[in-house]
């Protein structure tokens, strides 16, 4: 079959795009030259590019766009974001600009501990795991020294090492839980290796106990590998003020009094509640957080999949974030777990997110957690004050109007003229196309 081939990663990317063109498209005409215009027009830059991964045939340009106006303990940031969705800067930014002057921002980190495993099967007796493990562990860690020495020059390294026993939950079945201090680094390569020499030892300290029966030295790893449910490596963000200071946002909706905070909080509670708003509810935090890990060049996967799991860990799914009113003080209040990292990785490679960092002033890693704790609240904040004054569709219209204008072909004049206008109509699809259409007829 011609859609199946061997070898394809050896081929040069003029060949993979041609081969591609041949035999996935209809019409291939433009293929190659769309690719190619996307592709960084210096050699040197394209090659970085494409070293991040396998069968690079271009590059999908998403905007590098900032939030300013962020003040977080004190000091003033303008925030790094890359994303698609049209309302997400906006909205970021407007809440930054709107707590700046209630006294921004604070955060603090709770813990910085990353996590990782080796999962292994032993058959002997569960008591004799648990008096063999001081000695066990004493040799895992000697052996992980030339490993781990550069992180230890640094303040880091592996923090502990536990056995715990899954018996009575899978035959044999037990795991190393191992806790890392991994600095200013994501540290996933650092953890992995260490874990690996791990679980090699593991098995020659078992294989070659003299103090073990035959029966007992059968021993196999299953798997080594971090954790990316990192529960202590943790920031909290807050913003609060008189809840006499948020009447203006019950005002700017045409609200009496404490309605706009009181909805607020109720919204807020709801995603406690209802796992399906929890769900959306905290999307709107992770549109902002993932903005910044992307832009940052740190994983929004690992940042994603860690802070969906924090969110269920009393057994259910939940809102990350909480508000509350207590003696006349307004509290909302964001706490998540944020396993990234400031050096190393992408952070380091992608030009862009050097750029980022440096735009933050090269941050510690638990300054860019407490970074991008913020933004994630911001974001949750500006969502959930419009979905309970205006409704969420008026901001979000506004700004998609660009995107329909781009998508019907619309001239620099015909964009202002749909920009007066949509000032004071609802936006949508049809109503853009109707608008454009009158222009160009004059009717
Ligand atoms: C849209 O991307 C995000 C929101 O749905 C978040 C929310 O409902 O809280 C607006």
């Amino acid at each position: 079959m011609a859609k199946i081939i061997s070898g394809f990663s050896k081929l040069t990317k003029l060949q993979k795009i041609e081969w591609l063109a041949a035999n996935f498209f209809e019409d291939s005409s433009g293929v190659q030259q769309t690719l190619s215009a996307w592709q960084h027009a210096d050699e040197q830059q394209q090659k970085i590019i494409d070293g991040f991964t396998e069968n690079a045939l271009s590059n999908y340009t998403l905007p590098f766009s900032v939030a300013p106006n962020f003040m977080i303990n004190g000091k003033v940031y303008a925030v790094p974001m890359v994303i698609e969705e049209s309302s997400v800067v906006a909205a970021a930014s407007s809440a930054a600009k709107f707590w700046l002057d209630r006294g921004g921002f604070h955060a603090e980190v709770l813990g910085t501990v990353k996590l990782g495993q080796v999962h292994f099967r032993w058959g002997g007796e569960p008591a004799r795991m648990k008096a063999l493990f001081p000695e066990l562990k004493a040799r895992l860690l000697a052996s992980s020294d030339d490993l781990t020495l550069n992180m230890r020059q640094r303040g880091g390294g592996v923090l502990d090492i536990e056995c715990l026993d899954f018996t009575h939950l899978e035959p044999e079945y037990y795991q190393l839980r191992v806790s890392f201090n991994t600095c200013d680094s994501m540290g996933a390569n650092f953890i992995n290796s260490v874990l690996e020499r791990f679980g090699d030892q593991l098995e020659l300290f078992i294989e070659t106990n003299p103090a073990l029966h035959d029966r007992e030295r059968d021993v196999e790893v299953v798997m080594c590998i971090l954790s990316n449910y990192t529960p202590d490596c943790l920031v909290r963000a807050w913003v609060e003020c008189p809840e006499a200071e948020l009447e203006v946002l019950a005002r700017d909706a045409g609200m009496p009094g404490h309605a706009a905070v009181d909805r607020i909080c109720t919204a807020v509670r709801i995603a406690s509640i209802d796992p399906f708003r929890a769900t959306t509810h905290n999307k709107g935090i992770f549109n902002g957080i993932d903005a910044v890990i992307l832009a940052t060049g740190n994983d929004f996967r690992a940042v994603e999949a860690c802070g969906h799991t924090y969110a269920c860990r009393d057994g259910q799914y939940r809102s990350l974030s909480k508000a509350w009113v207590q003696d006349g003080i307004f509290r909302f209040e964001l706490e998540i777990p944020l396993p990234i990292g400031t050096v190393g990785g992408l952070t380091a490679l992608h030009p862009l997110a050097k750029q980022a960092l440096g735009l933050l002033g090269n941050p510690s890693a638990p300054e860019l957690m407490m970074i991008v704790a913020a933004v994630g609240l911001a974001q949750n904040f500006a969502a959930v004050r419009s979905l309970v004054t205006t409704g969420i569709q008026q901001g979000h219209m506004k700004m998609h109007l660009t995107n329909i204008l781009n998508h019907l072909g619309a001239t620099t004049a015909e964009t202002e003229a749909a920009q007066v206008h949509f000032c004071r109509e609802t936006v949508s699809f049809s109503a853009v196309r109707t608008f454009l259409e009158k222009c160009r007829t004059g009717k």
